[in-house]
């Protein structure tokens, strides 16, 4: 198996990239990552020179690299990761999510199905997605424990997009199965559910909220931190995307979820009380930076997933609980400070330009 996945430089990215190396040294795995800013090939370091694993930089949307990669690497296989994915960048610059995650996807998905030329056996093209696509549910049973309503995303629920980031990433999804239905390409849909865990670039709530406790910054809560997610630890992630490339049924979409609702502004007190009593300081020190600012525009209200289909066809569960899973994650950041300084100074692109180095 020639493995190409894209995006794999960014945060789930290279969990993934990392578990196929690993699980899989019979594998080619081809990395191919633009390096925008969310990309960061320190993510990789421990894996970067295993001979099975390869790094190209290039961009989703550039066709005709895309058609030479799929000749050279003669790959059979595509999870597909690359997109720009941060909603608030995607309210100030649509044009940008447009362009890789519609464009990309559809230029990825043309150089398969040339290179493929209809010979689908053993082929996989595996798209990423998310639960975004699906829109928002209610939040009718906001008090008590979770489930805070009493709807979930299930793969038959209508699409309904909401900001420019997951309306981009809708029409991928839609090219996706187009490409199934009129030319029979071996195409997989997931959608997942807010991934966190170490290596999560801190512009997203929680990577964000533990860089700003360190540092007693502010930490900016939208609205009145009512907002729902449902949190799913990056690596029961990889484990899920493992399990449909290689046994899902083709044509089909699964969801992938954390059964793990939380409202924003709990998330972010549990962050405050891990970082502090990790770090030793008095319980509560930090609660004061909690800043309730101006709502994100369109701003969901509340994502829950039934992963009911991928359980019972193919026997996944998360395995991560979110308190255990958090406290990885905060430990990993505390012992990994250099990986943010880097990026808080911006240092981290001195391995962009690295990466132009011709293997
Ligand atoms: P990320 O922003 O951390 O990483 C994206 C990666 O894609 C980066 O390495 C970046 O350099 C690369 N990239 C961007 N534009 C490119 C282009 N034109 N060509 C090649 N590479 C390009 O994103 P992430 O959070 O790891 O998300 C990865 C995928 O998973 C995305 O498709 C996203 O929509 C999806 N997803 C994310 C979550 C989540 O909670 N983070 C949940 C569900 C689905
Ligand atoms: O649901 C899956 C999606 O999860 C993925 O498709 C996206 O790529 C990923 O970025 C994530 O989207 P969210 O918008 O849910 O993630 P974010 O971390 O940006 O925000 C989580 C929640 O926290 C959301 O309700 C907005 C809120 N928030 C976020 C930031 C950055 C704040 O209150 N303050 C903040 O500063």
């Amino acid at each position: 198996m020639n493995l190409l996945i894209t995006g794999g430089a960014g945060f789930i990215g290279s969990h993934l990239v990392r578990f196929f190396v690993n699980k899989y040294p019979e594998y080619r795995i081809i990395n191919l990552d633009a390096l925008t800013y969310a990309g960061n090939l320190s993510n990789l370091r421990d894996i970067e020179s295993k001979q099975n694993y390869t790094f190209i930089r290039g961009d989703v949307c550039d066709f005709g690299k895309m058609c030479d990669l799929f000749r050279k690497h003669r790959i059979d296989g595509v999870i597909h990761l690359a997109a720009e994915s941060h909603v608030d960048r995607s309210i100030s610059d649509p044009f940008t999510f447009a362009r890789t995650n519609v464009m990309g996807t559809l230029s990825l998905l043309q150089a398969a199905k040339q290179y493929w030329n209809g010979d689908w056996q053993d082929k996989r093209f595996h798209h990423i997605s998310t639960d975004e696509v699906y829109g928002a549910l209610a939040l009718d049973k906001p008090e008590g424990d979770p489930p805070y309503g009493s709807e979930f995303f299930r793969e038959t629920t209508k699409y309904n997009p909401h900001s420019p980031y997951s309306a981009s990433k809708a029409a991928s999804d839609h090219f996706v199965r187009a490409y199934h239905d009129t030319y029979g390409m071996p195409t997989l849909v997931t959608n997942c559910s807010n991934n966190y865990g170490p290596y999560q670039f801190p512009e997203k709530l929680i990577p964000l909220c533990i860089s700003n406790i360190l540092l007693g910054k502010p930490l900016p809560i939208y609205g009145k931190g009512e907002n729902v997610r449902d949190w799913l630890y990056v690596e029961d992630h990889a484990r899920a995307i493992d399990l449909i490339f290689h046994r899902g049924n083709t044509g089909d979409t699964y969801n992938i979820g954390g059964f793990d609702e939380r409202k924003n502004i709990d998330v972010v007190r549990l962050l405050i009380s891990t970082v502090d009593r990790l770090l030793g300081r008095p319980e509560g020190m930090s609660q004061h930076l909690i800043t309730y600012v101006t709502n994100r525009a369109g701003h969901d209200l509340r994502y829950a997933i039934d992963s009911s289909k991928l359980r019972d066809e193919l026997g996944w569960q998360p395995s991560t609980r979110f308190e255990n899973g958090l406290e990885t994650t905060v430990r990993w950041y505390l012992d990994n400070q250099a990986w943010l300084d880097n990026i808080t100074s911006g240092a981290y692109m001195q391995y962009h330009a690295e990466a132009y180095r011709p293997r």
